[in-house]
């Protein structure tokens, strides 16, 4: 043990020393996010009340990243994006009515910055600190367990109708929404229960209809994309 009395002190002030620092550095991350990010991602809230603003959004919300993404997730894929929604942000822009389905007018999409990887480090716990709607969230609601494959599709593509707007594989299910093969690797499973119970809570003209699923039925779902991205490794 050494306990020299300034050896202590030494201590103590390397560690206000440390944690003065790592503020600073989240204060100018925040900085950062609001010169390069904010022009397309609502980082402060509310989320759109009106169907015009809804439209005109270029990114998704993200004033509750941290209680939304998985912080891996985030500094991984800010450096290297990849598309999550097929057809773009909002749908109705990116889509033309083909002979035989939708098209994606994929000329229209843009490619998402990428970041360096000290950028996407700082940016990802930036993110991480914006922690709106917490209220929503039940720590620990996501009771980790399995489901069986056929019986987690049963579910998702055809008693609940999910698959008419969700990808369950690449190129497999609807454009509208998000690509859910990959939903389990980007979400926090408390935030993909409160989400999928009312996705209006978290914002009010969201597409997604509240299909009032029980609570078995959201922690089975939750089994099924947890998975769904197991199986998918893009
Ligand atoms: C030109 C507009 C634009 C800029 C600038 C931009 N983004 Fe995005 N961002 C988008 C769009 C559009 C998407 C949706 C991509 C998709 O679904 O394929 C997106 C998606 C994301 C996602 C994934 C969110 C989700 O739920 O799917 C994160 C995280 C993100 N952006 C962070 C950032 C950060 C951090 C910055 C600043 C360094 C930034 N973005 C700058 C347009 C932008
Ligand atoms: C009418 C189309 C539609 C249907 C049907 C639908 N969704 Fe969605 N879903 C969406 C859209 C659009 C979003 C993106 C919401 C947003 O960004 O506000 C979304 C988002 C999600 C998300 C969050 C994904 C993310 O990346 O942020 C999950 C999880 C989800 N849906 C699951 C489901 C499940 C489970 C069902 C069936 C019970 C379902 N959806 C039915 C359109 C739909």
């Amino acid at each position: 043990m050494n306990n020299h009395p300034r050896t202590s002190a030494c201590l103590l002030l390397a560690g206000i020393l440390a944690v003065g620092m790592a503020q600073t550095a989240l204060a100018s991350a925040a900085d950062f996010l609001k010169k390069d990010c904010a022009q397309c991602h609502n980082l402060t809230g509310p989320a759109p009340t009106t169907l015009k603003a809804m439209w005109e959004r270029k990114g998704p919300d993200l004033f509750y990243a941290g209680n939304k993404y998985k912080r891996d997730w985030l500094e991984t894929w800010l450096q290297k994006p990849t598309r999550i929604r097929p057809a773009g942000m909002y749908y109705g822009n990116h889509v033309e009515r083909g002979v035989k389905s939708d098209e994606i007018k994929t000329a229209t999409l843009t490619v998402h910055p990428a970041l360096s990887a000290a950028d996407a480090k700082a940016a990802a716990d930036a993110l991480m600190s914006l922690r709106a709607n917490s209220e929503l969230i039940k720590p620990g609601e996501y009771k980790p367990g399995s489901i069986p494959m056929t019986m987690g599709e049963m579910l998702f593509d055809k008693f609940r109708g999910c698959m008419a707007c969700h990808e369950v594989e690449p190129g497999y299910g609807g454009l509208s929404g998000p690509e859910m093969y990959t939903a389990a690797r980007r979400l926090q499973e408390d935030y993909l229960i409160s989400f999928m119970r009312n996705p209006q809570a978290w914002d009010p003209r969201s597409f997604m209809p509240n299909k009032n699923l029980s609570d078995v039925d959201l922690q089975k779902l939750v089994h099924y994309l947890r998975a769904l991205s197991e199986e998918n490794t893009k």
